[in-house]
């Protein structure tokens, strides 16, 4: 029963928050740090100028995360309908980053993918917070959470930040999975060495979509 989540300047509240969004699991917990924020919001007394939506906020990520997938994955499944796996791989190389760029553009939010074994090490080395939101959604899985329902959002140091899971289809397998082709593999091998991104089973949390923008 929460009204809209309006959030006064936070960075007063980052302690609060932090903590809140240790315990935040599922949509309890999306209420109780809905709550805390508006608590602290309330708190603060702030005008109305230096307040922030953040269920508005995490609808804009979310929706423009999803533009991400639903505009990548059908050229990655185009690229290894036309010209297999191994071309695809560069098709990933390229498009992903580009579709983000173009996202980011389009939005104001930065757009990159994230994972605790990333494939390519450059880009897609999570920091510190995506690295623990990481971590949660594993045992949020673990505990029973329908991983494409994976979510997080938080304030920190003057930006929203926000996640989802990206979990591994059998279409990913090719790429990701237990029993790559050789060309595949040694394909991978030649683009990304030192890549981790292999040995998924289906169902598993590959990695996240991250976004993030200045408040
Ligand atoms: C044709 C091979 C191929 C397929 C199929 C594929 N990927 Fe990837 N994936 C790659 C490559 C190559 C990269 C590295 C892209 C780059 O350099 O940014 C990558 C990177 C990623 C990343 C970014 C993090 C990282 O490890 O670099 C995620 C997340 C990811 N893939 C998820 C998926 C998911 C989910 C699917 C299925 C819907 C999938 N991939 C299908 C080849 C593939």
């Amino acid at each position: 029963m929460w009204p809209r989540c309006m959030i006064g300047l936070l960075q007063a509240q980052k302690t609060l928050v932090m903590s809140s969004t240790q315990t935040m699991a599922g949509p309890a917990g999306k209420e109780r740090l809905c709550g805390l924020l508006l608590l602290s919001a309330l708190t603060a007394c702030q005008p109305s100028a230096s307040e922030i939506d953040a269920d508005a906020l995490e609808k804009q990520a979310d929706e423009w995360a999803g533009r991400f997938i639903s505009t990548l994955q059908p050229t990655l499944q185009q690229a290894m309908r036309d010209d297999g796996p191994v071309h695809a791989i560069t098709v990933c190389s390229e498009q992903a980053p580009q579709i983000a760029a173009a996202l980011a553009k389009e939005s104001g939010w930065a757009v990159t993918r994230v994972s605790l074994q990333p494939r390519n090490i450059s880009s897609a080395s999570p920091d510190d917070w995506e690295r623990s939101v990481l971590q949660r959604f594993d045992q949020r899985q673990r505990a029973g959470e329908p991983g494409a329902e994976l979510r997080a959002f938080e304030v920190l140091d003057g930006e929203f930040r926000y996640m989802q899971a990206q979990l591994t289809g059998p279409l990913c397998l090719t790429c990701h999975g237990q029993n790559i082709s050789d060309d595949v593999r040694s394909a991978l091998a030649e683009h990304y060495p030192g890549d981790l991104a292999t040995g998924y089973a289906a169902g598993e949390i590959r990695g996240g979509i991250s976004l993030r923008r200045a408040l």
